[in-house]
């Protein structure tokens, strides 16, 4: 199949239902989402069968949507790549399962594709691209980690959390001080009318060597500073010193990784990139140490289908070898798309 005929990208992974088309020549044609965070903010959390089922319910309609928007008919896409993990094993081989039908329906080649080398990519929709190699801050609900990427396919781990990630920090403490879920957006809001000073949490692992990360700790500092009758400004002092702590851990570590790999090339990548508190502290870091700063838009943070769309194209267009059949890896390291 020539590289220039339009990749249709699902993900289904989480929370999200998200499809895009990205096309070689002409960028991103469409893309559209939805989100089923109100569905689940009633349970404080993703319920995995109901994250599914709304998948079903929603995947069809989404596609013929995002077709009309690109105006293309189903015939025009060449490759349909979808999220085969890691994510929830149930709405991952929903996405799996519709790809593999449309790909059979049509004579689209049917490409699975690592939610994490999406984010990854994701800074290659923007008109800032980064070139390789680059160091990579993944931060998202369900990982944190830094990387050194060196290409399409070619992912060396320099660090990762040793507990909890980023944004499940985030989220676990906006739920300690009674924020609904999604509780990362929430706890930056609460935190922008906090004070400085007041409270102050450590930055973890940073007084040590190495690239590691632990958030857990954190989160029980939370609990612990906490008053039970705690008022409305005490809970945004604390949410504040809480941003403050993960963010400036965050840049610390950056900064390690571009000093120790002597890149000088920075991707901030997954949800918690959205974050307004990080992105200043970054773009103030990187100014000074000569490190220049790419980020995707707020809504390629996040998961979406145009990431997807961009690294099946992106593996299409560097011949990397895809499997066959419907993959789906609820655990799936990243290093194990790195050739031998
Ligand atoms: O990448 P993503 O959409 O899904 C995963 O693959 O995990 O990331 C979602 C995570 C959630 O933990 C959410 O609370 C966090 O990103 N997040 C934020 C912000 N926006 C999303 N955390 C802090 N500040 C934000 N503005
Ligand atoms: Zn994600």
């Amino acid at each position: 199949m020539p590289a220039f005929l339009p990749v249709l990208g699902v993900e289904t992974s989480c929370d999200e239902t998200a499809v895009a088309i990205y096309d070689g020549d002409r960028g991103l044609l469409a893309h559209l989402l939805h989100s089923q965070a109100a569905m689940h903010a009633e349970y404080g959390g993703v319920v995995p069968e109901l994250a599914a089922r709304d998948h079903v319910a929603r995947i069809h309609a989404l596609v013929a949507e995002t077709l009309r928007r690109g105006g293309l008919g189903r015939g025009d896409i060449g490759a349909v790549a979808y999220t085969a993990g890691p994510g929830l094993i149930g709405a991952l081989l929903v996405g799996g399962a519709f790809a593999a039908g449309f790909a059979a329906a049509t004579g689209a080649r049917l490409l699975p594709v690592h939610h994490l080398e999406g984010h990854l990519l994701a800074p290659m929709l923007e008109e800032k691209r980064p070139e390789f190699p680059f160091v990579a801050l993944l931060v998202s609900g369900g990982h944190t980690l830094l990387a050194r990427v060196e290409g399409v396919g070619r992912y060396a781990i320099l660090g990762q959390t040793l507990d909890d990630a980023a944004g499940e920090a985030f989220d676990k403490t906006a739920k300690a001080l009674g924020l609904p879920y999604p509780g990362g957006p929430q706890l930056a809001k609460l935190a922008a009318g906090g004070r400085t000073g007041r409270f102050r949490f450590a930055r973890p692992m940073t007084d040590r060597p190495g690239l590691d990360f632990s958030f857990s700790g954190l989160k029980t500092a939370v609990l612990t500073a906490l008053p039970a009758d705690a008022d409305a400004q005490t809970r945004a002092d604390i949410a504040h010193a809480f941003e403050e702590a993960v963010t400036e851990t965050l840049a610390i570590k950056c900064l390690r990784a571009c000093d120790e790999t002597g890149l000088r090339r920075l991707v901030v990548a997954g949800g918690v990139g959205a974050n307004r508190r990080l992105r200043e502290r970054l773009d103030t870091a990187a100014r000074r140490n000569g490190i220049e700063l790419f980020f995707p838009r707020a809504e390629f943070c996040t998961d979406n289908g145009a990431m997807i769309a961009y690294a099946g194209w992106a593996r299409l267009a560097s011949a990397l070898p895809a499997e066959a059949g419907i993959v789906a890896r609820a655990r799936w390291p990243l290093h194990e798309l790195t050739p031998p």
